[in-house]
């Protein structure tokens, strides 16, 4: 069972935001410290021995994941996954051609992206969702209908960040493989949260965060790439490469790797991240934790606020988004939660409507969720 104990959390905050950057239990605190030690203990010693150690830390990630532990590399952050999917096709594709978002995109990625397309002339085209989102298979629709002949690739969130929706990852995937479009996909929220086979997915690239919901230490995610596309992945630092250290795994693990001398304990202390998960019965807690977030979805909207997404109950995700009165100033109502309610969740104007993002980890009690309904109720007059 995961409890708030495990966490060096402050006892005297609602925290309903795990969502924004995770949170990392002692122990695995303690493991990422060890790797630290060995690290200053004998420096050279350490970075002679990493590629190895990051061998067997990929192929523990890859199982979970279930990949090819030669397709995928530890990187900081989806950011960092994003940029070089940004910059990748940056050079693969030609003037003229075009990839496609929707405005429900992480917005340090979308600027990514901007920044590595500037001056290539490859458009960025912006799939608007409408708000309160529709169903899946409505908003499959919605999104394939911006599809042209110059759509070369989509770049996606697999769950998005300021309304918590999932995207429909793979039905956009199979029309777009018939297409010859290129899934580019955007997992920061991914990894922990739902069960994910890479394999099975069936896109070109996936990035996603381990330090988010799997509770890794924080700089842990990875970049997955189609085997016949490692060789035009863009690696966004250029270090040694090849002729650096080598485990023999191929010039994508060598290219992406190693980025220079930084700290990669998170990436090290992944291994034991996937087995504490284990050791919690990760699915049931992540069941657990799900039937919080109904529970709190069906409170707020018996509070009369709607739901952001239409087939949230059946999204089976561990945030919950609501709308709300459009009168509501989003941030200023979240800092009357922090500072008068000591609950620390999301509310934020995205687009043209504020909306309110709770999270629910295992950690998460019934009470905090009861906390914020409370404050809710005080602050909006509901
Ligand atoms: C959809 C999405 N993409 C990317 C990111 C960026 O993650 P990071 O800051 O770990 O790079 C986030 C962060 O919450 C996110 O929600």
């Amino acid at each position: 069972m995961i409890t708030r104990a495990l966490f060096p959390l402050d006892p005297d905050v609602a925290f309903l935001n795990h969502g924004s950057f995770g949170a990392c239990p002692h122990t695995l605190l303690a493991i990422q410290h060890e790797w630290q030690m060995v690290l200053e203990r004998e420096p050279v010693a350490f970075f002679h021995a990493l590629p190895a150690r990051l061998q067997q830390a990929r192929k523990a990630l890859a199982d979970f994941v279930d990949a090819d532990p030669t397709d995928l590399v530890y990187v900081t952050n989806s950011t960092y996954g994003a940029n070089i999917m940004a910059a990748t096709m940056a050079r693969q594709l030609k003037p003229g051609d075009s990839v496609l978002i929707t405005d429900h995109e992480y917005g340090a990625c979308v600027r990514a992206w901007k920044n590595h397309l500037q001056g290539t002339g490859i458009h960025l085209k912006v799939c608007h969702i409408p708000m309160p989102i529709p169903a899946q298979a409505d908003l499959e629709d919605i999104i394939w209908k911006e599809v042209d002949s110059s759509t070369k690739a989509i770049f996606i969130s697999h769950i998005t960040s300021p309304t918590a929706c999932l995207m429909p990852v793979g039905g956009l995937t199979s029309r777009a493989r018939q297409a010859g479009i290129m899934m580019l996909v955007d997992g920061a929220h991914a990894l922990g949260h739902l069960p994910l086979s890479v394999r099975d997915l069936g896109v070109d690239m996936y990035t996603g965060n381990c330090h988010k919901w799997m509770c890794a230490p924080k700089g842990s995610a990875l970049l997955w790439v189609r085997p016949d596309l490692q060789p035009h992945a863009f690696p966004v630092i250029t270090s040694w490469g090849a002729d650096g250290l080598s485990v023999g795994d191929g010039a994508f693990i060598d290219e992406h790797e190693y980025t220079g001398t930084r700290d990669p304990s998170p990436f090290l202390t992944t291994p034991a991240t996937i087995e504490w998960m284990k050791e919690h019965d990760w699915w049931t807690t992540v069941d657990r934790a799900h039937a919080v977030v109904c529970y709190g979805m069906e409170r707020l909207m018996e509070l009369g606020l709607k739901p952001m997404s239409a087939d949230w109950s059946e999204q089976k995700l561990l945030m919950g988004t609501v709308l709300l009165p459009e009168e509501v100033d989003g941030p200023d109502l979240q800092r009357r939660l922090l500072s008068a309610h000591n609950i620390q969740v999301i509310c934020m104007q995205w687009l043209d409507k504020p909306l309110l993002r709770f999270s629910v980890h295992g950690y998460t009690t019934t009470e905090e969720v009861h906390q914020l309904l409370t404050a809710l109720k005080h602050e909006l007059m509901l």
